[in-house]
């Protein structure tokens, strides 16, 4: 059989219509290498990255400690279940429970949708001698594609079609602490959300909100669960974005960048809430193995030792600077957020033409909600790959009419 190095872009392309089921909206671009921020499609042609994996390329396209843990690993053991203890799957949920500020305790799984239905499972059973199984999240969330994860997310986009979706799901607004007090009743047993909103459009909360949920949780005796997939391992600055209001939740989920963009999710809680998960009650085949957990423990020590937490806070405060500039030139952009490297820039037109715009220069960005450009770029980005992109993003929009 042919490797797909031998078939151009055309070629792949009409292969995968024929074949995968339909279910993503594809540009017709096929990418065969990457290194750092530059990936190069079948003809060799070169991208600027600045959405490296969906977010999962935290340190870019194939960093060099992770390619070598995976290849060490993959020759001495790649899988094998849960029934047995592996080094690095016990050393990675040490490394992770030491940079949380509540001794967390690690699940491993493979995806963000997977970490967070444990964490709804875990919250339930902490529930249930109280009577309580009732989960808040909240408007613009998005927790993943399974069905309690989906339920989870309070948008009604991803929910048509599908439906009934879980019971016991009540939804509140992001940043209205009035409008989750109002939602909660004697069965409720946590709340659930995004301290920094990704899919929703890049949305930071505002000030006091996150201690906020906090206090209503410590109030009521509920379990207050963040999803930090996207915003968690080092992205917006802190290794859990959390840490920026300085609060302690009960449970955290993390995936994307936790592997190096090698496919891993985890939950992390709190030592006496996690007991609370025995044997049978959850397991995940492929959660932990050696190779995920070499390459996470990779992925940690370069962000160490490359300082890649104040990178990720120079990043974003670079990109700010540039998109307010971009903001008084351009009447097309009407807001800029960003926390660390998770920059969103508001559009008063859709993104798409954007995105599309970027591609034919060379640049790979992402839009989400309709009119919001994300960027989830490298930690590991120079600053001129920064400036290069920034420059490409002005000089699109600034040749779109409003
Ligand atoms: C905050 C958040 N949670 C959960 C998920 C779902 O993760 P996965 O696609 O790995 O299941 C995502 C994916 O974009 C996410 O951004």
């Amino acid at each position: 059989m042919a490797t797909t190095e031998l078939l151009s872009s055309e070629q792949i392309i009409s292969l995968a219509k024929k074949h995968l089921i339909g279910n993503y909206t594809r540009y017709p671009v096929c990418l065969v290498r990457g290194s750092n921020s530059w990936v190069w499609d079948a003809e060799g042609n070169r991208y600027l990255d600045l959405f490296p994996g969906w977010g999962c390329g935290l340190l870019g396209h194939c960093p060099p400690r992770v390619v070598q843990a995976v290849q060490e690993q993959v020759a001495a053991l790649i899988h094998v279940p849960n029934t047995w203890y592996t080094e690095p799957q016990a050393l990675l949920a040490q490394a992770i429970g030491e940079r949380t500020d509540f001794g967390g305790m690690s699940f491993f799984c493979n995806s963000g949708t997977e970490a967070n239905e444990a964490a709804i499972k875990l919250a339930r059973l902490n529930g249930r001698p109280k009577g309580k199984y009732k989960i808040i999240t909240l408007t613009g969330s998005f927790h993943g594609r399974t069905y309690g994860a989906l339920t989870a997310t309070a948008q009604p986009k991803y929910h048509a079609g599908v439906e009934p979706m879980l019971p016991g799901f009540n939804y509140a607004a992001f940043g209205d602490l009035d409008g989750i007090a109002k939602a909660i009743d004697g069965e409720t047993c946590a709340i659930m959300f995004e301290p920094i909103q990704g899919e929703g459009g890049v949305n930071v909360p505002p000030a006091g909100f996150v201690e906020g949920v906090r206090a209503l949780c410590d109030q009521h005796g509920l379990l207050m669960i963040l999803d930090e997939v996207q915003t968690g391992m080092g992205r917006t600055g802190k290794w859990f974005a959390h840490q920026h209001w300085n609060v302690k939740p009960d449970i955290v989920t993390l995936a994307k960048a936790l592997a190096g963009g090698v496919a891993m999710g985890g939950m992390v809680a709190k030592p006496e809430v996690a007991d609370k998960l025995k044997p049978g009650t959850h397991a995940a085949t492929f959660g932990g193995n050696p190779l995920a957990a070499r390459a996470a423990l990779a992925t940690i020590e370069t962000i160490e030792q490359e300082g890649l937490l104040d990178r990720a806070i120079q990043i974003g405060e670079r990109f700010r600077t540039r998109f307010l500039e971009l903001k008084e030139k351009c009447p097309l952009v009407t807001d800029v957020r960003a926390k660390g490297a998770m920059i969103g820039v508001e559009l008063n037109i859709e993104g798409a033409a954007v995105v599309q715009g970027c591609l034919e220069k060379g640049l790979l960005v992402n839009c989400t909600h309709q009119t919001v450009l994300r960027l989830l770029p490298a930690l590991t980005l120079s600053d001129e790959q920064l400036e290069d992109g920034c420059d490409i993003i002005a000089d699109v929009l600034l040749g779109l009419r409003p």
